[in-house]
């Protein structure tokens, strides 16, 4: 078949490319650049597909998912860079829905993984802290939870008027999620400087991307992928949900983390209500590696943790099935009021372009985008969101310098 995916045993890795709408069609061309310069290195095949799906084709064409879309980004490619989407021209959000929802929930990418790493000290708004407190994990539940658009209205428009929006939580969608936190806690550990695999090097990529057991509820799941490197802690896990107030559907996540907690007895968990991990996050964010938590709360939760590490420029997601299509996109939206003054900040959509490849399995060129970000705020090239003055090509031109000088 042509158009197979490397996953399927196609000769090149096939990357779907959506920047979508505002900064997302300043920052993808530069994530692209990027991966291209790091993977010609080693010769790795990739192939990049753009797609114009946004506000501009919704408004002039009324579509937004194309029929047959899905089908073709499951069964053609590997992964999927996205931008952003969101036009003040489209108030109602609708194309946003359709397309960035609507790629989560068809594809299943039932894990939102959201990393937050203090890359330097100067970045963060709390004293004393350093990149060795800040490191941690949020995984969102992506495809269920009050954003399944389930809900309607009644006596639409009057003063009588009823709106019902409904939190749809299912014991799969749950525990899949809750899984897949803990095998990650049992497969990692961190150092003062990184969260790193804590099983020796997998092929096929060290993040747990890969099939996993993730969402077989059976003994078998609980097993870690490899033999731990003795010596090495693994990551602690902290679910957060309202079950104080929401007693039926975090009734369920409380019942399913304490089932699924009983298999990994060697992981430190604990449960936090998400107003005191909101608190607890600003007051000592040393306490915390990976935080697993439904859609919405997950949303909120990594905004927050994004702007202790210096703010959604620099704050990247991947919205993963494992072995399956994924799509990565940096945290932030559209950001209509910087859009076309060619200032956005790059970093978040490089940073998710790095989890993109390590999900690809290709860890060294993985690292190697994270390191030019990272030598780039070092080396203070920054735009002005981090208080920098340089506009988006002047960092996508010396990123791409240090990604093409730096040997592998
Ligand atoms: P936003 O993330 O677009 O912007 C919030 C603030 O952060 C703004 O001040 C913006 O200028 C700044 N900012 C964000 N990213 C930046 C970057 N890379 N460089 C410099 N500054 C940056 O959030 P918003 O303003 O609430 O939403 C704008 C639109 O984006 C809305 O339509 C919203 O629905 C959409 N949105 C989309 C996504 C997505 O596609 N994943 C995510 C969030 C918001
Ligand atoms: C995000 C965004 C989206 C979300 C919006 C645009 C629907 O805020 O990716 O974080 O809430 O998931
Ligand atoms: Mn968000």
């Amino acid at each position: 078949m042509p158009n197979t995916p490397l996953r399927s045993g196609g000769p090149k890795a096939r990357i779907a490319v959506i920047p979508g709408d505002g900064i997302g069609k300043e920052v993808t061309p530069v994530a692209v650049q990027l991966i291209q310069a790091a993977t010609a290195k080693r010769n790795r095949p990739i192939e990049f597909v753009d797609f114009d799906w946004g506000a501009d084709k919704y408004l002039r064409e009324k579509v937004s998912l194309h029929e047959g879309a899905v089908e073709m980004l499951r069964d053609e490619f590997d992964a999927i860079l996205f931008g952003a989407l969101g036009d003040p021209r489209v108030p109602t959000n609708q194309h946003a829905a359709d397309i960035l929802l609507g790629l989560r929930f068809k594809l299943d990418l039932y894990v939102n993984a959201r990393p937050t790493e203090l890359l330097h000290d100067r970045f963060t708004p709390l004293k004393n802290c350093t990149p060795a407190d800040l490191n941690l994990m949020v995984f969102r539940e992506n495809t269920e939870g009050l954003y399944v658009g389930v809900g309607g209205f009644f006596k639409k428009g009057t003063t009588d008027e009823i709106a019902v929006q409904e939190d749809i939580n299912s014991h799969k969608g749950v525990d899949r999620i809750i899984r897949h936190a803990f095998n990650y806690a049992r497969t990692h550990t961190r150092t003062s400087e990184a969260i790193l695999p804590r099983v020796p090097a997998n092929p096929l990529g060290s993040a747990g991307w890969q099939p996993a057991q993730d969402n077989v509820s059976s003994s078998n799941a609980a097993a870690p992928r490899g033999t731990a490197i003795p010596g090495c802690a693994p990551l602690r896990l902290c679910m957060s949900d309202k079950s104080n107030a929401m007693t039926f559907a975090h009734d369920l996540w409380q019942r399913v983390f304490k089932s699924v907690r009983a298999e990994f007895p060697d992981i430190d968990s604990r449960h936090l209500y998400i107003d005191t991990l909101a608190m607890e996050l600003v007051r000592d964010p040393s306490q915390f590696d990976v935080i697993v938590t439904n859609n919405l709360f997950g949303d909120i939760i990594s905004d927050l943790a994004a702007q202790l590490a210096g703010g959604l420029g620099l704050a990247p997601s991947g919205n993963i099935h494992p072995g399956h299509t994924s799509l990565f996109e940096p945290v932030h939206g559209s950001a209509p009021n910087i859009a076309g003054k060619g200032i956005a900040n790059p970093f978040g959509s490089v940073l998710a372009s790095s989890m993109l490849l390590e999900f690809l399995g290709w860890q060294e060129e993985s690292a190697h985008l994270k390191q030019s970000v990272k030598s780039a705020l070092e080396a203070n090239i920054t735009t002005p969101d981090l208080g920098g003055s340089k506009p988006t090509h002047e960092v996508s031109t010396w990123l791409l310098n240090h990604i093409s000088k730096s040997p592998l």
